[in-house]
């Protein structure tokens, strides 16, 4: 059978990758060349050798100028001391020489719940290639130092939850090599939709798990990892069904082809790329890889996450990491905006109790969905613009419904309002022993009115009982919705 046939391919592909090969951007577990810029075939894959730096070689002096890892540990807390009125400092765990993997998260409202988008940065993946490192941590800083005062600051602080974890893999860091300290590649562990090679958990990294579990209970609307070695914004499939290096496209191709085109043209000459086309490419098409961080987002996560190359060089002189930053900027902030700039927006509530309900949003024609958050109701859909969607919404217990949607160069508001499946009669008409009781009460209550004055206060009990009415539906109160910036009221469904 061809799965079989797959398996046996795939663990042949891990069998060789265990060999110390000299490091690809998103990975070469099948290069077998140290040739810098090199084409050639290994196991029916054209692969592209990306570097000129085997990591094995490569001597202290290329980390000279850089951060160490007690370096970034304490810039991260210097940022959160700074900044503390929108940064707040948490771990994500540790790796495994126990380095905590610190989070920087920026906000208005830092560690409150909020009806916002979040995004995720993650740099240093792979160990040798820290451009991203120090990239995020003058994001961090810039951030800080312009909110209020620049507006595209303001717009991602006011309305994104942003979260910066600067290293996923500070050992790899340390020891200068791509995998992690037991020399696993992380960007391989994850669970693949494909293959089912890393679906044992107890031998999965403590990077990877602490990842994983971040995740849980967490809900990011898109993210990012940087990544060096090529300069190209790479988006799902990572993987190809049949291995075979080809377009693999995933169901919202279509918003990640928007997003990465975000990345690619805001960047200084991303876009210009002789290589990749507009400076973005499918991961399939570039290099299959299984396992990868990306595709396991998107398919467990909800989560719309990039594989950004951010330098050609592993390990630029730390003298351009400025240059580097400058190029980048508006990428970064470009990208994380378009989660308020795009896509469709807003909370999904019940029609009898007014509660938020984490219901699913699906697009017609496109075969994913993205749920909205058990406390606010809120969902977050990216869509590429320039289209028209239909935008249904199903929750177990109460009736679809659909609208449909004309997406232009800002994003959209709607709220969905849901009926429950039975429609529950309204007690003032119900006959159940619930509503005799009220009716008794109400007997007694004309009777004590009848024994006063019976032509007034017949009048005065249809007001009352009409004021009843209108304070009981006043009670469903629908929660303040937050407004998207730059947006008319959300259009109620
Ligand atoms: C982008 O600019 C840098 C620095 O000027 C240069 O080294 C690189 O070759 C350029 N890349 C492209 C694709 O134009
Ligand atoms: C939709 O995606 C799921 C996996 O998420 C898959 O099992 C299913 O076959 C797909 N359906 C269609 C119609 O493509
Ligand atoms: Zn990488």
């Amino acid at each position: 059978m061809e799965k079989a046939f797959c398996f046996s391919f795939v663990l042949l592909v891990l069998f060789f990758s265990s060999f110390p090969f000299p490091a690809l951007a998103r990975g070469s577990e099948r290069s077998s060349s140290n040739l810098p810029g090199s084409e050639d075939y290994n196991n029916g894959f054209l692969v592209r050798h990306l570097f000129e730096e085997n990591s094995r070689q490569l001597g202290r002096e290329v980390t000279h100028g850089y951060m160490t890892n007690s370096e970034l540990e304490k810039a991260v807390k210097e940022i959160g001391q700074r900044c503390s009125n929108i940064c707040r400092i948490y771990s994500i765990g540790k790796s495994v020489k126990e380095v905590p993997l610190w989070v920087i998260e920026i906000s208005d409202k830092p560690g409150h719940e909020e009806a916002e988008p979040a995004f995720k940065f993650l740099g240093n993946v792979h160990g040798d290639e820290p451009v991203g490192r120090e990239l995020l941590i003058l994001l961090a800083n810039w951030l800080c130092d312009n909110y209020m005062k620049d507006p595209l600051a303001t717009l991602i602080i006011k309305n994104v939850h942003l979260h910066i974890l600067p290293t996923m893999n500070p050992d790899g860091f340390s020891l200068r090599q791509r995998g992690n300290a037991n020399n696993i590649d992380l960007n391989r562990d994850f669970p693949d939709q494909f293959f089912p090679t890393n679906d044992d958990v107890d031998l999965r990294q403590p990077e990877t798990k602490a990842i994983m579990s971040w995740l849980t209970g967490r809900h990011f609307t898109a993210s990012a990892s940087l990544h060096g070695g090529a300069l190209v914004a790479n988006y799902p499939w990572d993987g190809s069904q049949n291995s075979r290096k080809e377009y693999y496209a995933c169901p919202d191709d279509k918003a990640f082809r928007y997003m990465a085109s975000v990345y690619s043209r805001s960047h200084h000459n991303m876009s210009l790329s002789t290589e990749f086309q507009g400076g973005i490419t499918n991961g399939a098409a570039w290099y299959p890889i299984y396992g990868g961080m990306q595709d396991w987002n998107y398919i467990h996560g909800g989560c719309f996450e990039l594989t950004l190359e951010i330098s050609d060089i592993k390990w630029p002189k730390a003298d351009e990491l400025s240059t580097l930053w400058e190029f980048n900027r508006m990428s970064m902030l470009n990208l994380v905006a378009s989660l308020v700039r795009t896509g469709v927006h807003g909370r999904i509530l019940s029609s009898d109790t007014g509660q938020p309900l984490p219901a699913s949003v699906m697009i017609k024609g496109i075969n994913y969905s993205v749920k909205s958050g058990g406390t606010f109701g809120d969902y977050h859909r990216m869509l590429g613009p320039g289209e028209s969607y239909e935008v249904m919404v199903t929750m177990p217990g109460y009736q679809s419904k659909t609208t449909h949607i004309l997406l232009k160069d800002k994003a959209t508001s709607v709220d969905f309002v849901l009926d429950p499946e039975e429609p529950r009669q309204h007690k003032q008409f119900s006959t159940g022993c619930d509503c005799n009781y009220g009716n008794q009460n109400k007997l007694e209550m004309v009777g004590f009115f009848r024994g006063i004055h019976l032509e007034i206060t017949l009048p005065a009990i249809v007001i009352l009982v009409f004021l009843c009415f209108l304070l009981k539906r006043k009670m469903i109160k629908f929660p303040k919705h937050k407004q998207l910036l730059g947006h008319k009221r959300p259009i109620v469904i």
